[in-house]
C-alpha cells in the first residue's frame, strides 16, 4: 500500500528493515517516498515501529535491510552536519547547563549564523513558542511542557530543510496543544520544510498533515491523505484506528463489480463496498460510519437496503446527536446526527429501520 516512486523524492525509504536483536524484525518492509515540503504524519500504536524510523532517518539507527536516502543520496553517506535534520525526540533532550537561548543559539553558532542573525532568530523562534519571556531560564527551571516548547524552538530556529518530531506536543495541555499544531503546520508550509512528525493523537495527524501513514506491528497498514484515510479505509485495522466506525461480521454472499452483498450472522443481507474481502463464502468485516448512518426515512436515498434497529440510548449532545443502536443482534451500533430543524430525535425502545449508501458501507477483512 505504500509508494514505491522515489525517483524524485526528498526523502525515501526502499525496502527499509529493522531488527534490533537480529531476530525480530520491528520494521517490515517499509516503502515510503516523500516530495519536498510534505507534511507527513506516522500515526500507529505503541511499539509500532514509528520512532525506530525516524531514528534511521537521523542516522541514529542504520537500517538491518533496505536504504535510506535524502535528497536521492543514501543517508549513510551524508555526514550528519551536513543532513540539515532539526530533530525533537520523545525525550526532548536540551542542554542542561545552557540557557534557554544558549540551547537555541547553538544550532545556529554550529552552523556558523552570525551573532545579529543568531539573536533575531532566536527571539522569533522563543515568540513562536510562546517562551519569550524565558531566554534566561535553565531547563530545570522550566516545567515539562516549557521544555517541550523549547526542544520545539531549538529545532525548527535554523530553519533545516527536513525536521524530524517525535510526539512533540505530548506534554502540553489542549488548548497549547492546538495552537503549537497550528504553528508548526504554519511555519513547516510557509518555509517549504519537509516534515516527518510522529504522534498518537489521530485527530492531530488528521488536521496538521498532507498525508498519513498508519503504522501497525512494523508496517504501514495505510498512506494517504487524511480524507482518504477517514472515508476509504483500505484495512479493518485502520477502519477501526482512525475515527468511530461500526463493525458488523457477516458472510460474502456475492461479489458484483466494486460492490457486493453479505450475509449478517443474524440472516440478513446488506449492501457493500468490495474494499477489501476474499471470495463468495469468505468471512468479512463491515464497516460503516456512525455520520454516514441514516434513520430519517426522508433523508434516505431510493432504494437503499435498511436494517431493523432498537434505540438503547439517545445522548443530546448540542452539535449532534448520539444515538446507541441494537443491530443484528449487536448493542454497541452508534450512529450520529446533526441537530437540525427537522431531525427526529429519537426515544428509548423505539424499534427504527436505519440505512446508508453502499459506497458507505465498507466491506474489508475480517
Ligand atoms: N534500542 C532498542 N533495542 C531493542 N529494541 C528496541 C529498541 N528501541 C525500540 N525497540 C523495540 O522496537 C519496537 C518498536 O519500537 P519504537 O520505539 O519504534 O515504537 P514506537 O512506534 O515509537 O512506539 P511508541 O508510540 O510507544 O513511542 C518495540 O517493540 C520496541 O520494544
Ligand atoms: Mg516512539
Amino acid at each position: 500500500m505504500a509508494d514505491t516512486d522515489s525517483s524524485d523524492a526528498f526523502v525515501a525509504f526502499e525496502r527499509v528493515q529493522k531488527s534490533y536483536d537480529g531476530e525480530t524484525l520491528v520494521v517490515k518492509d517499509l516503502n515510503l517516498s516523500m516530495p519536498k515540503g510534505e507534511f507527513l504524519t506516522m500515526l500507529g500504536p505503541s511499539g509500532s515501529g514509528k520512532t525506530t524510523c525516524l531514528m534511521m532517518l537521523a542516522g541514529f539507527e542504520t537500517a538491518t535491510h533496505g536504504e535510506i536516502k535524502l535528497d536521492g543520496k543514501p543517508i549513510n553517506n551524508i555526514p550528519p552536519h551536513k543532513r540539515g535534520i532539526g530533530m525533537v525526540f520523545q525525550n526532548y533532550a536540551l542542554f542542561p547547563h545552557m540557557t534557554v537561548a544558549e540551547n537555541l543559539a547553538f544550532p545556529l553558532e554550529v552552523r556558523k549564523i552570525p551573532k545579529s542573525e543568531r539573536e533575531e532568530k532566536v527571539k522569533r523562534a522563543l515568540d513562536m513558542v510562546q517562551m519569550g519571556a524565558f531566554g534566561g531560564r535553565r531547563p530545570a527551571q522550566l516545567s515539562g511542557g516549557q521544555q517541550q516548547r523549547i526542544a520545539l524552538a531549538r529545532a525548527l530556529v535554523f530553519e533545516p530543510e527536513l525536521v524530524l518530531m517525535d510526539e512533540p506536543l505530548g506534554a502540553l495541555d489542549k488548548q497549547l496543544r492546538e495552537h503549537m499544531q497550528f504553528e508548526i503546520t504554519n511555519l513547516a508550509h510557509s518555509l517549504g520544510i519537509t516534515t516527518v512528525y510522529v504522534t498518537h493523537d489521530q485527530t492531530e495527524a488528521l488536521t496538521m498533515s498532507d498525508r498519513v501513514a498508519v503504522f501497525d506491528d512494523g508496517r504501514i497498514q495505510q498512506l494517504a491523505p487524511p480524507d482518504q484515510l477517514y472515508e476509504a479505509p483500505q484495512n479493518s485495522f485502520v477502519a477501526q484506528f482512525i475515527g468511530e466506525n461500526n463493525t458488523l461480521i457477516g458472510t460474502v454472499k456475492s461479489i458484483d463489480g466494486e460492490f457486493c452483498k453479505v450475509q449478517l450472522e443474524d440472516g440478513e443481507v446488506i449492501d457493500a463496498k468490495a474494499v477489501n474481502i476474499g471470495e463468495v463464502g469468505t468471512k468479512t468485516q463491515v464497516s460503516i460510519r456512525p455520520e454516514r448512518v441514516e434513520y430519517n426515512r426522508e433523508r434516505m436515498a431510493e432504494g437503499v437496503h435498511t436494517l431493523k434497529a432498537e434505540v438503547l440510548e439517545f445522548i443530546y449532545m448540542g452539535d449532534i446527536f448520539r444515538t446507541r443502536l441494537r443491530v443484528a443482534g449487536k448493542d454497541d451500533f452508534v450512529i450520529k446526527t446533526r441537530n437540525a430543524p427537522d431531525q427526529v430525535r429519537l426515544k428509548r425502545g423505539e424499534q427504527i429501520e436505519i440505512g446508508w449508501l453502499p459506497s458507505d458501507c465498507h466491506a474489508l477483512d475480517a
